[in-house]
C-alpha cells in the first residue's frame, strides 16, 4: 500500500512516499530559505508563490525516489492546518486535484499530529500512551497521546513559541534565519552560565511563556551593543546564544519532568524543529536515563517540517476509514486534540 503524504503548511515544500504506513521510501523537501532570509523571516506571500512552482517538481522527485508513479499510489495525506493559509491552500488543492484525477482516497493530517507521530516513522517506535512535547517555530505543547487521533493538550506556550524564540534571538544577535540551527553551533562555542537569564517555569501548569526570556536577552544585547560588527566571532554572542539555549532547555526539561511525575506516564517523544537541538536532545536523554523513561527522538531530519511524518499520520487515519473529501479546505488555526 503506497501513501503519498505532502505538507505545505509554511516555509518548506515537501512529498513523501510510504509503504504500508511507515516504511519510509522517499522523504523530499524543498527549503525557501534562501527566499526568506533577507527578510529575515517568512514573507507568507512569497511562500505561497514559491509553493506553486514547486509543488509537482517536489512529489514528481518524491515518486520518482520511490520508484513508482502517480497511478501506483493509493492514497494520498495532506497537512489542512494549522500553518500560512496561503501556503497550505496550495498542497490542499494539489492533493485534492490529485485524488480526484486518479479516483484514490485522500486524508487530512493536522500538523501536530503529523509531528507527535513522526516517532513512527524510525525502527524504535513508542507504544500508547506517552507524553509528547512538540517544539516548533509555530508551536510549542505537552500533549498526553492515548491513541492514534486521541491526544489531551496539558499545556502550551502564553506567548512566543520556542523555535520562534530561538529565531528571534538569533535575529536580535544579526545572525540571521533561520535561527535554531544557527543558535545551536554557536551556543557550543559558548559559556551557559556567562548570563542569568529568566526561566518561566510556571508551577501550577504545563504551560510555557518564554518572552521574558527573550526580553532579556534583547536587554543583554541593547547593553553590549558590539554585536552588529562580526556577530559570528565576538565571545559575547556565543555566550548569549549559550545562555540562551541553556534556560529554555532547563525549561523544556524541567515541565517534561513534571508531566512524566503528574501523569505516571513512562514513555516520552520530543518533536517538532526544536528536537533536532543537540543540546535539548542529550539533556532529555539524561532526564529519562535518570527517571527510568523510554525516550524516543525522531531522526534530525523527521524534526523539522517534512511529508513523511504526515504520511505517517495519514495512515491509521486510512486504516479507520476517516478520509475527506472535496470539501476539504485548510484551516490557519487547527488546534489538535482536547484541552486538558
Ligand atoms: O517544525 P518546524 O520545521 O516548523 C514548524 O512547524 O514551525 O520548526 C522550525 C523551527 C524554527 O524556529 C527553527 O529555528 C527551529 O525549528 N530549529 C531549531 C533547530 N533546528 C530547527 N531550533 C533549535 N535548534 C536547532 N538545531
Ligand atoms: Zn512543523
Amino acid at each position: 500500500m503506497y501513501i503519498l503524504g505532502i505538507d505545505t503548511s509554511c516555509d518548506d515544500t515537501s512529498a513523501a512516499v510510504l509503504r504500508d504506513g511507515s516504511e519510509m521510501l522517499s522523504n523530499i523537501v524543498s527549503s525557501q530559505t534562501a527566499i526568506h532570509q533577507k527578510y529575515g523571516g517568512i514573507v507568507p506571500e512569497l511562500a505561497s508563490r514559491r509553493h506553486i512552482e514547486m509543488i509537482w517538481p517536489v512529489v514528481d522527485e518524491a515518486l520518482a525516489a520511490a520508484g513508482i508513479t502517480l497511478d501506483n499510489v493509493d492514497a494520498i495525506a495532506v497537512c489542512n492546518g494549522p500553518g500560512l493559509i496561503g501556503s497550505l491552500l496550495v498542497g490542499c488543492g494539489f492533493a485534492k486535484a490529485a485524488a480526484y484525477a486518479k479516483k484514490i482516497p485522500l486524508i487530512a493530517v493536522n500538523h501536530l499530529e503529523g509531528h507527535i507521530l513522526s516517532t513512527f516513522l524510525e525502527d524504535k517506535r513508542p507504544e500508547f500512551p506517552f507524553l509528547s512535547l512538540v517544539v516548533s517555530g509555530g508551536h510549542t505543547s505537552i500533549y498526553l497521546a492515548e491513541g492514534f487521533g486521541r491526544y489531551i493538550e496539558l499545556g502550551r506556550t502564553r506567548d512566543d513559541a520556542a523555535g520562534e524564540a530561538f529565531d528571534k534571538v538569533s535575529k536580535l544577535l544579526g545572525l540571521g534565519y533561520p535561527g535554531g540551527p544557527v543558535i545551536d553551533r554557536l551556543a557550543s562555542l559558548g559559556n551557559p552560565k556567562a548570563f542569568s537569564l529568566p526561566r518561566a517555569y510556571l508551577p501550577d501548569s504545563y504551560d510555557f511563556s518564554f518572552s521574558g526570556m527573550k526580553t532579556a536577552v534583547r536587554n543583554l544585547i541593547q547593553k553590549d551593543g558590539s554585536h552588529e560588527k562580526e556577530a559570528e566571532t565576538t565571545e559575547f554572542a556565543k555566550n548569549v546564544a549559550a545562555s540562551f539555549q541553556a534556560s529554555m532547555v532547563d525549561v523544556l526539561v524541567r515541565k517534561m519532568e513534571w508531566a512524566i511525575e503528574g501523569k505516571g506516564i513512562t514513555r516520552m517523544t520530543v518533536s517538532g524543529g526544536v528536537a533536532a537541538n543537540n543540546e535539548l536532545r542529550s539533556r532529555m536523554a539524561e532526564m529519562a536515563a535518570q527517571k527510568n523513561i523510554e525516550l524516543y527522538l525522531p531522526s534530525r531530519g523527521l524534526c523539522t517540517d517534512n511529508a513523511a511524518m504526515i504520511a505517517a499520520a495519514g495512515y491509521p487515519r486510512f486504516m479507520a476509514g476517516e478520509l475527506s473529501g472535496m470539501e476539504l479546505n485548510p484551516k490557519a488555526y487547527l488546534p489538535l486534540g482536547v484541552q486538558g
